[in-house]
């Protein structure tokens, strides 16, 4: 079965899928900054994303795309002791950070592993919830991936998953596309915003509802919040995909881009800081 119309008219749905390499280099670049304050809103949807799975004490949960834990860890405080989290990441550093947080906080019932999330390698009915946090949109076949959780949850576990709605970081991203497009040669490949970009409803509604699932659901929240300056928004993008065509930009050019649209960022400023929109879809169901 393929995924509807809504996913494939997704939002920069026409860039080429990025291949794992691509993302995993993108997030161990990314990891030194991901979890500063400026990014919180991962630690915010997070605690969303546990209460939409309704996660339990004693269960054990694999979190897909686990990053540096921000769903990790919340589940974690979710399932206690006798329950058990299992964390899984292509980026290395990503799970560095993780482990840093096991060290320092003593946490017991987590284990890391660096495993494609999108082919989890484990036995079949083996979690009772499989959970993404953002990253699902960043694997080539949401699709796959989707059955590949499908597999793994036992019947009537859980698979919630979210994403970025539309909107999120507008119109910021936006102007950040526009200087990386001015700096670019015009000869060279375009500059991509993300694997599929932003998700809709729609496409989350077809991949929660349309691959055997029962009880899909799904809810849009708005979790943005201000900024203290444009200085902030930088942070923001250095610590996530967004600094993907930046990266791709040589030194000067990226100097250049990162002055002209950090002044045209500020300029947005008010006096409570700098507005940082971000709505957030969770998609929740069962497998049958
Ligand atoms: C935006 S971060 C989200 C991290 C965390 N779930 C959170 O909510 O903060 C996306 C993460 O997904 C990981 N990722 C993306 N595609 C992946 C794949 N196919 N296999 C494993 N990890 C993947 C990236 O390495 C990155 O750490």
């Amino acid at each position: 079965m393929t995924i509807g119309n809504a996913c494939r008219e997704r939002e920069f749905a026409s860039s080429a899928p990025w291949p794992v390499q691509r993302i995993r280099a993108v997030f161990n670049r990314a990891a030194a900054g991901y979890d500063r304050e400026p990014l919180r809103v991962y630690g915010f949807s997070a605690d969303r994303l546990i209460r939409h799975a309704g996660i339990r004490p004693g269960q054990k949960v694999l979190d897909a795309g686990a990053g540096t834990g921000a769903v990790t860890f919340a589940a974690a405080q979710c399932v206690g002791p006798t329950g058990r989290v299992i964390a899984i990441d292509t980026a290395e550093q990503m799970l560095d950070r993780a482990q840093d947080r096991i060290g320092q906080f003593g946490i017991t019932n987590v284990d890391l592993h660096l495993m494609d999330a999108a082919q989890p390698e484990f036995r079949s009915g083996y979690f009772d919830a499989v959970l993404c946090g953002h990253a699902l949109d960043l694997m080539p076949d949401m699709e796959a991936a989707v059955r590949s959780w499908m597999r793994v949850v036992r019947p009537g576990g859980t698979i919630a998953f979210s994403g970025f709605g539309p909107g999120t970081f507008e119109p910021l991203a936006g102007l950040l596309r526009a200087a990386v497009a001015r700096t670019w040669p015009p000869d060279a490949v375009p500059p991509v915003q993300g694997c599929h970009g932003v998700a809709t409803i729609d496409c989350f509604r077809e991949l929660a509802g349309t691959l055997g699932l029962a009880g899909g659901q799904v809810a849009e929240e708005p979790l943005g919040y201000h900024l203290r300056d444009a200085g902030e928004w930088w942070d923001v993008v250095m610590g996530s995909g967004l600094r993907e065509p930046v990266d791709r930009l040589d030194a000067v050019p990226a100097d250049a881009v990162r002055s002209a649209h950090l002044a045209e960022v500020a300029r947005l400023a008010g006096a409570d800081g700098l507005w940082l929109d971000v709505r957030v879809l969770f998609a929740t169901a069962t497998r049958s």
